[in-house]
């Protein structure tokens, strides 16, 4: 059979596609890039914005008209929560607890059409991956926050870890196979481990041990959880990168409140400043809501304030939308679609200059660079720095995808580094 995938939404997304990917692999299916040629079409999709959600059936009936022959299969976030909508215009539905189902798919095409579940009954199950440098290992599933503007909870279910012994395990089967660097997922990771007699910080302990993995990434961090104990281990892990992604949502604590974010800006900004302070040449990136409703002008700023104050590398900036569940979506004063805009053109100017800013400090300074693949054009490497900043750098003979390089930057482009190996 040949398979065509099509991916929206978070990492976790990503590494569920892949997930399905390695079960249809092994059961000698093909993928092809071109949906016209495909058997099978399947789309993961995002819930957590209604342009993301819309996304998924505009996508379905895109490939529906250009490949009438083929099953489709519509599986992700969507398809969790809003599976009698989906099952009429997709062949099956599959949610995100359920992805074992195609270990059956791979098979033999099932007679049921919806294969939904509140939860994941086998979290430790080791799903397999395709190779990589660079893998994605999930650490815990579902999130128990309930932001009030967040759909996630209701899509993933509730909080449940992983053992320390299926991560190692997958990890260490994933070191064997050329993997350089593991990026541990999940919604919260610092309140990994909940039900055991060990946490996150522990965990790290025991990943960074593993022989032959020379990197160590995770995301994302609550900043409610983010401890101190997390910070000294950034410092002390010699295999844990310099970054962390800490999303602020606002600079407001009368919108963190109403958001139930359950820290306030001064909590917050301690932490970032310990951050600073104790992990030497660290980066910071953060996800940022505007038009949360009640957001005035004095709260926007406050957020732009906060912008300037930490200085992120980067930050992902959205405008809020009503999701179905949340509390959020009635909440009084929304704010209309056109300031939102407004609002998130300015925060994103402002980002792209501070971007700008960081990214010209490495001009002419040396980082060091794990080599992940050859670029489109086939005439660089790329790979990214311990600060998770992309870097392209020129062919040479004696370097090789999975190497760890040292190179000297030349030039920063808008997002990202150019340099040459030393
Ligand atoms: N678990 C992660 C976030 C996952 S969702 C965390 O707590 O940080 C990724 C990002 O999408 C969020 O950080 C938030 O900035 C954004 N987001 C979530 N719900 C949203 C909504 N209803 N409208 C706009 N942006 C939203
Ligand atoms: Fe959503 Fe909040 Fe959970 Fe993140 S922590 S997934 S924003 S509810
Ligand atoms: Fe991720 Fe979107 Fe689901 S952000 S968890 S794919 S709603």
């Amino acid at each position: 059979m040949k398979y065509y995938i099509k991916t929206f939404g978070c990492q976790m997304n990503e590494r569920d596609s892949e997930k399905v990917e390695g079960i249809l692999f092994k059961n000698n299916h093909q993928r092809v890039d071109n949906p016209e040629e495909a058997d099978l079409i399947i789309v993961n999709s995002c819930a957590v914005r209604e342009k993301a959600e819309n996304k998924l059936y505009s996508e379905i009936g895109r490939l529906r008209f250009k490949n009438k022959r083929a099953k489709i299969v519509a599986m992700g976030c969507v398809a969790q929560i809003n599976y009698e909508r989906l099952k009429n215009i997709a062949d099956i539905v599959v949610g995100t607890n359920t992805i074992d189902m195609f270990y059956s798919i791979a098979r033999e095409w099932p007679h049921d059409k919806v294969f939904i579940k509140p939860n994941m009954e086998d979290p430790d199950h080791i799903f397999p991956h395709l190779t990589s440098v660079s893998a994605y290992v999930d650490i815990m599933y579902g999130c128990d926050n309930f932001c009030t503007y967040c759909i996630v909870p209701f899509t993933r279910g509730r909080e449940v870890s992983r053992k320390k012994e299926a991560i190692i395990d997958e990890i260490k089967r994933l070191v064997d196979k050329g993997t350089k660097e593991v990026m541990l997922l999940g919604q919260n990771v610092n309140s990994y481990g909940k039900n055991f007699d060990y946490g996150f910080v522990d965990l790290l302990y025991e990943v960074n041990k593993i022989d032959g993995l020379e990197r160590i990434r995770f995301t994302t961090s609550h900043p409610k959880d983010f401890s101190k104990e997390l910070i000294y281990a950034m410092r002390d892990l010699e295999k844990v990168c310099e970054h962390i992604h800490l999303p602020i949502q606002s600079g407001s604590n009368k919108i963190l409140k109403l958001m139930k974010r359950k820290y306030t800006k001064e909590e917050y900004l301690e932490k970032v400043y310990l951050y600073k302070e104790i992990v030497k040449d660290g980066s910071i990136t953060t996800d940022i809501i505007v038009g949360f409703p009640q957001e005035t002008e004095k709260d926007f700023e406050e957020t732009l304030k906060i912008l300037e104050e930490v200085r992120y590398d980067t930050s992902f900036s959205f405008k809020y939308s009503k999701r179905p569940f949340t509390k959020a979506k009635d909440m009084d004063g929304q704010v209309p679609e056109e300031e939102k805009l407004r609002r998130l053109n300015i925060l994103q100017d402002l980002q792209a200059k501070i971007t700008q800013e960081k990214l010209k400090n490495y001009e002419g300074k040396v980082t060091e660079v794990l080599i992940e693949g050859i670029s489109k054009k086939g005439n660089q490497f790329f790979g990214r720095n311990r600060q998770n900043i992309v870097v392209n750098l020129d062919f040479m003979d004696n370097i090789k995808v999975g190497d760890v390089v040292r190179v000297e930057i030349t030039k920063a482009l808008k997002h990202s580094l150019l340099g040459k190996p030393i």
